[in-house]
């Protein structure tokens, strides 16, 4: 049985059969492997419903060069590239670690070939990980990733592998650098996912006038932060006329830094909602967010988090 910090019932979800005791989730990439942010004063994982560890792979992976993130007006570029110590190292050193009596924590799996996702993702199947995110939209790396995310084929190819190797939770990243982004979460949904991450970062770059150069060491990046909110709500309208027939739940994220931000993405079609960048300059705001939200939920009469997923009424 989960012990929880959050307090207000009316924020649990059920999320594929996992118990979330808020509908917040830190998301990958911007919380290390779970532990980095308990060391900040006041942090807690028990304020969020589950936690996805930074993108693995088979390999370890020293990432690229530098500069791999930049500030951008209401956002950042990043380019990190998939640096982590690869999936043994994960299960046997890192999960051991983690304190899963405190949230959920999610794996994010990465791969040059469908049958490296395959494999990281039969290792964490033989693990106490609740689930497992299937990245197919990394914009960093030069093989897999988004090169996969963007073709409907190789997204079904990747998410099928990935469901012979597993039985729990399998959840797929979209990309946003597509054209049809539902008709990509169809076919997903078809070879086996079972919820979605909507969305992962846009390709973006910036320029130093002076040495006519890009800042990142990448050349290019993911723009996540505020500046990218729209697109993702609108990304998770469009995925959610997918998903709701089915009651398949989606992770909404995109430039969430405030209760407002996350109680949009409910409505628009989230049953989750995840926190990336904001962690970066506000690290305590989980507790700030479930407050609004439950404060929502008050004032507009619902009884239960749940009852605001898809609840737009459009014009
Ligand atoms: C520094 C950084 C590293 C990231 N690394 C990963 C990763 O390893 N795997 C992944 O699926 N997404 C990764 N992301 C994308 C985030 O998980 C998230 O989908 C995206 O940033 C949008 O949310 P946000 O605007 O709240 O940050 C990363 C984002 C940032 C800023």
């Amino acid at each position: 049985m989960m012990t929880s910090r959050v307090t207000d019932p009316r924020l649990a979800i059920d999320f594929c059969g996992l118990g979330f005791n808020s509908p917040l989730v830190l998301l990958s990439g911007c919380v290390g492997f779970g532990e980095e942010y308990t060391r900040v004063r006041g942090f807690s994982n028990r304020d969020v419903g589950a936690v996805c560890l930074k993108g693995t792979t088979l390999a370890p992976r020293l990432g690229n060069r530098p500069h791999r993130v930049f500030e951008t007006p209401c956002g950042m570029l990043n380019a990190i590239g998939l640096q982590n110590p690869g999936v043994d190292h994960v299960v046997e050193r890192i999960l051991p670690g983690l304190d899963f009596a405190e949230t959920r924590f999610i794996a994010n799996v990465s791969g040059s070939t469908v049958e490296e996702y395959h494999e990281v993702t039969r290792r964490f199947d033989d693990s106490p990980i609740d689930a497992i995110e299937i990245n197919i939209s990394c914009p960093n790396v030069k093989e897999g990733g988004v090169a996969f995310g963007n073709d409907i084929a190789m997204s079904a190819e990747v998410v099928a592998a990935c469901r012979k190797a597993t039985r729990k939770p399998l959840i797929t990243k979209l990309s946003p650098n597509q054209t049809d982004i539902a008709a990509n979460a169809r076919a997903c949904l078809e070879a086996g996912s079972d919820a979605f991450s909507v969305i992962n970062t846009l390709m973006g770059m910036a320029i130093d006038s002076e040495r006519r150069r890009p800042v990142i060491g990448n050349n290019q990046g993911g723009l996540s932060g505020p500046a990218i909110k729209p697109i993702a709500l609108l990304k998770v309208h469009q995925v959610y006329q997918v998903c709701r027939r089915h009651g398949v739940p989606i992770i909404g994220q995109g430039g969430i830094q405030d209760g407002r931000d996350a109680l949009e993405f409910l409505i628009a079609g989230a049953s989750a909602v995840g926190i990336g960048t904001a962690l970066f300059y506000e690290p305590l705001l989980c507790r700030d967010v479930n407050a609004t939200i439950g404060d929502y939920l008050t004032r507009h009469g619902f009884k239960r988090v749940v009852e605001l997923t898809g609840s737009l009424c459009l014009n």
